[in-house]
This record gives structure tokens, sequence and C-alpha cells, in this order.
């Protein structure tokens, strides 16, 4: 099967960035969303990184700001899925969410159509028969894309085996790094270890031991990274952040999870609105003295 017109559905953080990249790649692409805001500030955030690609000299050609032209973004599911290959979903981190988006593509979607779902930390097979054709369902799930190009491909118990080198090749063509996670783990490889170590930083602050600078500091001086904790939290988005961690049953996670909704309660969500753990554009800890 060839792929060559990729749905996403969910104009945020990620659905914009796997829509971009599936632009640039040489794919026809739509996006859908249901708020016009969303799909507003969509092309916003393509237009600013494609800036920011071509100022890092990633991307040589002037034109390529053009590519969001090409894309087709819409309120209207039928417009969106008209004719499609593959969606990749990128809808909120919220099952009841899903499962209304996926029973809704599930309807609409051409009999030819994949269905895969970003979800960072939730499972395929909790949405697989609500989509009315499990065998054609599986995770796919992104992490940066520009930055960070792994894909996780996470098949659940009844996905046709068939699907995963198509996915494979798929991940290939949009300059991911394809992984097969041979079985179901809510979190896939990298972002088990992840929670385990934004777990810990969590539990430092609310327990009061250090600030979260000093926390910042001791990860990114000791392995020479850009970011710490807290400066990924903002980049992953508080909100996301806050729907896996008060799922976890655990006293400490629980008392994280307060703390960040404290935080998406002022509006502060991290990067994407200005202001999370730092203050955006020009973050404290991208300062030179940061950690002099
Ligand atoms: N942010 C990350 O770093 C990251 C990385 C990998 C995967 N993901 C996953 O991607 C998904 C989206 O995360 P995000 O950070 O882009 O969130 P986001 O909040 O930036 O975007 C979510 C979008 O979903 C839209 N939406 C909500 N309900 C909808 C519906 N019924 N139909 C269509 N659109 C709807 C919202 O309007 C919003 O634009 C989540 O499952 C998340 O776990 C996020």
């Amino acid at each position: 099967m060839k792929i060559v017109k990729v749905c996403i559905l969910g104009a945020g953080t990620l659905g914009s960035r796997v829509a971009l990249q599936a632009a640039l790649s040489g794919y026809q692409v739509s996006v859908y969303d249901i708020k016009q805001e969303a799909l507003d500030s969509s092309v916003k955030v393509m237009q600013k990184i494609l800036r920011q690609l071509i100022k890092l000299n990633q991307i040589q050609d002037q034109s390529a700001l053009e590519i969001v032209h090409k894309i087709t973004f819409t309120l209207d599911p039928l417009e969106a899925v008209y004719d499609a290959d593959i969606i990749n979903e990128s809808v909120l981190e919220d099952i009841d969410t899903k499962e209304k988006v996926w029973k809704l593509f599930g309807s609409l979607a051409p009999e030819k159509t994949l269905f895969t779902t970003n979800t960072s930390y939730l499972l395929p097979s909790l949405f697989a028969e609500i989509s009315g054709r499990p065998e054609k369902f599986c995770a796919f799930h992104f992490h940066d894309v520009f930055y960070s190009k792994i894909v996780d491909i996470m098949p659940h118990p009844g996905t046709d085996p068939k699907m995963i080198p198509m996915l494979e090749d798929f991940g290939k063509s949009l300059h991911q790094v394809p992984v097969l996670v041979k079985k179901e783990n809510p979190g896939y490889i990298f972002n088990s270890m992840l929670m385990a170590f934004i777990g810990a930083a969590g539990r430092l602050l609310t327990s009061e031991v250090a600030s979260i600078e000093d926390i910042d500091k001791s990860w990114m001086v000791n392995f020479n990274m850009p970011m710490g904790p807290f400066g990924i939290l903002d980049n992953v988005g508080l909100d996301t952040a806050w729907h896996v961690t008060r799922k976890m049953p655990d006293r400490s996670s629980q008392a994280f999870a307060g703390l960040l909704k404290q935080y998406i309660d002022k509006g502060k969500l991290g990067e994407k609105s200005g202001e999370g753990f730092y203050k955006y554009p020009n973050p404290a800890f991208r300062e030179i003295n940061f950690i002099r």
C-alpha cells in the first residue's frame, strides 16, 4: 500500500509538527480540529518552526515557508479524512475525547485508511475496537519530530503484523528513527524512562528538597544537557503532563499533579502559552549564566 495522503487529528503541539513534517516529506496533508483557534495557531506554529529550521540551516530553501499553504486545515471531519491513506491522531490526552474521535473517524474514514494514535501514555487497545477496525489500528508515537526524531511503533494484540513494516517505512520517510515496542507498555520505551526521571524531579520539588532551577541545573551540568526536567515539562505542555500524572495513584505523583494543576489554572501551560515553570520566549535556563 502506498501512502499518499496523511490525515492529522488535533492541531496542537504534536499534530502541527507531524503534519508539517509529513508535508515537507511530500505527502498530501489535512489537519482536523474542533476549534478554529487551534487551526489558526497551528499555521503560525508551523511557520515559526520553518523559520527556525531555515535559521539552523536544516532547510536551505526559503520557499519551504509556502508548504503550509498546501496543507488543508479543516473543522469538517469528512473533508479531513477524504481519500486518507493513514490517520495519525494527536487530540487531547484524554480517554473520553479519544474514544469519541475514533468512533467518529471509524465511521467516516475510507476502508483503506490505516489508523494510528500518537497517545503518550494510553494504550492502542483502548481504542482499537471502538474504531471499528482493530486490525488496522496501531500506536505510532512521535517525540518532538524535528529535534527528537524517534517514532515508537506499538501494536496491540489485534494489530495486523503487516502494518509494522509499513509504519517503519512511513516513519523513515518522515525522517524519524522507528523503534518497535513489542508489547503494549504505557509510555513506550523512552517515555517510560522519562516518567521515572520527571517523577523524581516532581518529588524533589513538592517535598521542598530543592528549587526548580537547582533541580534543572543538576541535570544540565551533569549530563551537559540544554534543559532539565522542568524545561522539558514546559516543552511537553503542563496540561499534557497533568493528564498523565493525575492518573498515577501514588502519593508523590498526586502531589505533583496538584502542583501542575495550580499552574494550569493560572493559564501557565508551558512554552505554548508563554509561561510554565519558566517564561518564554527567553526562559532563564537558556541564559548563559544559568549554569555558571
Ligand atoms: N506534547 C508532546 O510533547 C507530545 C509528544 C508526543 C505525543 N503527544 C500526544 O499527542 C496528543 C496531543 O498532545 P498535544 O501536546 O499536541 O496537545 P495540545 O493540547 O497541544 O493539542 C490537542 C489538540 O486536540 C484538539 N482537540 C480536542 N478535542 C478534540 C476533538 N474532539 N477532535 C479534534 N481535536 C480535538 C484541541 O483543540 C487541541 O488543538 C496527546 O495524546 C499527547 O499525549 C504529545
